[in-house]
């Protein structure tokens, strides 16, 4: 976050049900949420709905990785008595924010989503020209707002959605938060700055509200401050015009960008399951071994005698997020001298990583075997999401005018 305060904040975070996860979401995600968690109100979620949004043919999928899901998140150390624990589908007043969202959310704005094409062109043998893909960012929206979350951890791909959902929360607000007679008090104020002051005013206000340009903003809020002859209440209506104005019913949420130290493939691209260089958090113990020993390495030592260079190669990722500084020198020490074989080094990696797992993979079979608990957890979770999301609807509904029985 930028110059907020976050001591009080509030945050909100999801994931979709994709499958297992693996040491990208943990020192990339999940090791954040835990830190958050004590220091904020967190709700984190399995964002269903939004799996199905791609995924909507692969019904067992989703159900099995539901549950999966939240076994990585406790066995990581998410804490359901510090943050609740929730699933989207089960707060249906989810999919009622959504559909209120929908009526005032733009189709240009949704399809100038930078994800959208992009996941068009990925998945390509997904037929994606759909209705609820459209809609992803907006139900995102509404999963957010719903909680009038002040913060929200996601990676850079989520920001533009998290951008998305303050743009929707400002027109919300300015559609249907304004007092019955502030837009005529707005006007009459507008009227005061004389002739031409008005029409540029008009003008900017439009280019901001309409394009979001922002310099038209700043321009207008530069001639306000320049009017010698209006009163301060009239000087403040005016900025809460040019602005939306009126009332705040949904406040505007700000990306927390995830402060990740890189955590890399095995490959030394990025860790994501369609690349195959991940290591899972419940992998066995085995298999750990095997797919750090057979990671890539400097292609220059092609014999143990060959001097390599660890910033060509991937293991050295490892051993910056992993080692501490001894072994660090040891490396760059040994390797650049043909000291050490490849094996050798990826010891230190290996025995890392096995103790980071270990403690996870107990505590994830632990609660695999006792379904009940976690059960308990998400219903808890639920209940205390959606009493939360009880209040949003009904203001929410107030606004809109459908607060009619
Ligand atoms: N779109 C997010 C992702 O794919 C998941 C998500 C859904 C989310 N709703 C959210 C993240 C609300 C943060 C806040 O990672
Ligand atoms: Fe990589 Fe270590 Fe081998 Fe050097 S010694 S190439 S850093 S694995």
């Amino acid at each position: 976050m930028t110059s907020h305060d976050t001591r009080r904040a509030r945050v909100l975070s999801g994931m979709r049900p994709t499958g297992p996860l693996h040491l990208g979401h943990y020192h990339g995600v999940l090791k954040n949420w835990v830190q958050l968690q004590h220091e904020h109100e967190c709700f984190f979620f399995v964002a269903d709905w939004h799996a199905l949004t791609t995924a909507y043919d692969e019904r067992e999928i989703i159900a099995n990785n539901v549950w999966h899901l939240v076994i990585d998140w406790l066995a990581c150390g998410v804490n359901p008595s510090l943050a609740q624990v929730f699933i989207q589908s089960r707060v249906i007043e989810h999919a009622e924010l959504h559909l209120m969202l929908s009526m005032v959310a733009p189709l240009g704005w949704l399809e100038r989503v930078p994800t959208y094409k992009d996941q068009i062109e990925n998945l390509r043998e997904k037929d994606l020209a759909t209705y609820g893909f459209l809609g992803y960012p907006v139900l995102q929206s509404a999963d957010i707002l719903m909680y009038k979350a002040t913060a929200v951890p996601v990676g850079e791909d989520q920001v533009s959605h998290v951008e998305l959902t303050r743009e929707l929360a400002r027109r919300f607000n300015y559609i249907f938060g304004r007092e019955p007679d502030f837009a005529e008090k707005a006007e009459a104020a507008v009227r005061k700055m004389g002739k031409k002051n008005a029409k540029l005013y008009r003008e900017l206000r439009r280019r901001y509200q309409e394009q979001g340009d922002a310099e038209a903003l700043e321009v207008a809020q530069a001639l306000l401050a320049d009017q010698q002859n209006i009163t301060l209440g009239d000087r403040e209506r005016l900025f809460g015009y040019l602005e939306g104005g009126g009332r705040t019913i949904l406040p505007e949420p700000e990306a927390l960008l995830t402060p990740a130290p890189r955590m890399p493939g095995l490959d030394g691209r990025k860790m994501s399951k369609s690349y195959g260089n991940t290591i899972f958090l419940r992998e066995e113990p085995d298999e750990v071994d095997r797919k750090v020993r057979t990671m890539p390495t400097d292609p220059a030592r092609v014999r143990r005698s060959d001097p390599g260079e660890p910033t060509k190669c991937p293991v050295w990722d490892f051993h910056k997020v992993y080692s501490d500084q001894r072994t660090q020198e040891w490396v760059l020490e040994g390797c650049r001298s043909a000291g050490i074989g490849c094996l050798e080094c990826k010891r230190p990696v290996i025995d890392a990583i096995q103790a980071e797992l270990a403690p996870i993979r107990e505590r994830a079979q632990e609660l695999e075997s006792d379904p009940e608990t976690v059960r308990n957890i998400v219903n808890e979770g639920c209940d205390g999401a959606r009493s939360v999301a009880r209040e949003t609807m009904k203001e929410v509904r107030s606004a809109v005018g459908l607060d009619y029985r």
